[in-house]
């Protein structure tokens, strides 16, 4: 497979729907998926996006780009989605709305324009995650994608190999490979956590013998904020010959990923967790992309990269979306941004940390951390906790947060906890409130609204 470049832009489009034979496909890629504003279709929504919404939106105060935002509402539920852009919204909805809902690869108009919304997307990611070679596809969320791509792998695994995932990861990313190697009689070693919450490099890498196949780890922990050394793991797992799965749906909002200068096998994000839909979005490099084949493959998704993991027709209003989102992300000032976040993580920890009664899980202040706070309050189960805040207006998410395992590893005994994440639109005024709540319910001083 050749590297695609602009010239280039049929590579990258998902190929789904009943209108092309599986032979055809990729000359139907190749012919129909390169304007930006479709070959013919009436919308051009990627002009139309890029001078009438995102513009626009871009210039008003972070919290102001958002229309669910609420003065009164203060919304710490990030890591388990985000508030949607403004600009996602209206293209979406100028899509969805319009004459150019097609399917793709017909020889009509509308369906032009379907092709250059997922050419276009390719596109805004591959600038994103700094994505030279490879392909992208799309589905429901990340896990359906993980699932799809480990099953795809099947034939390429036999019982003497091995896998390696983390302690820290989230079930997503942790079941499918058991699955896997259940299913064919694989080894699986899991790299544990440090008590603190962070996962060493070399607890990764020591579990790594010339065996293995495959590494999943995630590149920030959703429920406990960890980062871990994702180079420093790559490199090690290359130097013994296995391949790294990353994943990125904590990650993408808050730091920049450029997948080429990792040097990542797969890598697998939502757009949901960064400000678009509910829109999953796998990375494959070229290499790994010709040997990953589903055994229930579909003919009119194709044969060839993406389109062997493309099952059925795309989701074109959220793929357009999700292409959105990731201009967005482009366009913002993500230091500044992310520098704004690290305050307000330190400022949460810091207020937690006045109130005896509270308990943070896993790694304190620090540039190389993502800004989720997962704490405890002694004396009130999370889930009341979560429930209490919610009546004030505060959203946190409860529970484990499909990570049951890094958070056994923090508190073995009590693993449900609270979860409040800082987003771009988070201010000082929200962070101060959460930390005012908190010490109300710690002292019982709350009294319902
Ligand atoms: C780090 C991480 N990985 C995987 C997932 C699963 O994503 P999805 O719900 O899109 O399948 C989540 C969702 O919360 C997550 O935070």
């Amino acid at each position: 497979m050749s590297t695609l470049t602009d010239e280039e832009p049929g590579k990258d489009a998902v190929v789904t729907g009943d209108q092309a034979p599986a032979g055809e496909v990729d000359s139907a890629r190749a012919d129909s998926s390169g304007g930006e504003s479709g070959a013919g279709g009436a919308g051009g929504l990627w002009p139309a996006l890029g001078s009438r919404s995102l513009d626009r939106e871009l210039a008003k105060p972070l919290p102001q780009q958002f229309p669910g935002w609420r003065a009164g509402s203060h919304r710490f539920d990030g890591p388990g989605g985000t508030l949607v852009h403004a600009a996602v919204r209206d293209v979406m909805a100028s899509y969805l709305g319009g004459p150019d809902v097609a399917n793709d690869h017909g020889a009509f108009p509308a369906s032009h324009e379907s092709d250059a919304i997922v050419a276009g997307t390719c596109r805004r990611l591959r600038a994103l995650f700094g994505a030279r070679d490879g392909c992208f596809v799309f589905g429901q969320g990340m896990t359906t994608l993980t699932t799809t791509f480990v099953r795809s792998l099947t034939s390429t695994l036999g019982a003497r190999d091995e896998l390696v995932i983390t302690e820290l990861d989230h079930e997503a990313d942790r079941a499918p490979w058991q699955a896997l190697a259940a299913a064919r009689g694989l080894t699986v070693r899991e790299a544990p956590m440090s008590p603190s919450g962070l996962l060493p490099a070399e607890a990764v890498l020591d579990r790594i013998s010339a065996r293995t196949k495959w590494v999943a780890v995630t590149a920030a922990s959703n429920a406990l904020g960890t980062v871990p050394d994702l180079a420093a793991i790559i490199k090690g797992a290359h130097r013994a010959g296995a391949r790294v799965f990353v994943d990125a749906v904590q990650a993408v909002a808050h730091q920049c990923i450029d997948i080429a200068a990792l040097g990542c096998d797969a890598f697998v994000t939502a757009a949901y967790k960064w400000y678009g839909p509910h829109c999953g979005v796998l990375w494959i490099s070229d290499e790994i992309a010709d040997g990953a084949h589903l055994p229930e493959q579909v003919p009119s998704a194709g044969t060839l990269p993406p389109g062997q993991l493309s099952l059925g027709t795309t989701n074109f209003e959220a793929v357009l979306g999700t292409g959105v989102a990731a201009e967005l992300l482009t366009r913002w000032d993500r230091d500044g941004i992310a520098v704004a976040e690290q305050q307000l993580t330190a400022q949460l920890l810091a207020g937690l940390d006045t109130i005896p009664e509270v308990r943070v899980l896993g790694p304190g202040p620090s540039p190389v951390r993502s800004p989720v706070v997962t704490f405890q309050i002694r004396g009130l189960p999370a889930e009341r906790a979560a429930a209490l805040l919610g009546q004030r207006g505060i959203s946190v998410w409860h529970g484990t947060f499909y990570a049951g395992s890094a958070m056994r590893a923090v508190s073995r005994d009590n693993p449900e906890a609270v979860r409040a994440g800082i987003a771009a639109y988070t201010t000082q005024a929200d962070v101060q409130i959460l930390v005012d709540a908190v010490a109300a319910l710690a002292a019982g001083r709350w009294e319902s609204p």
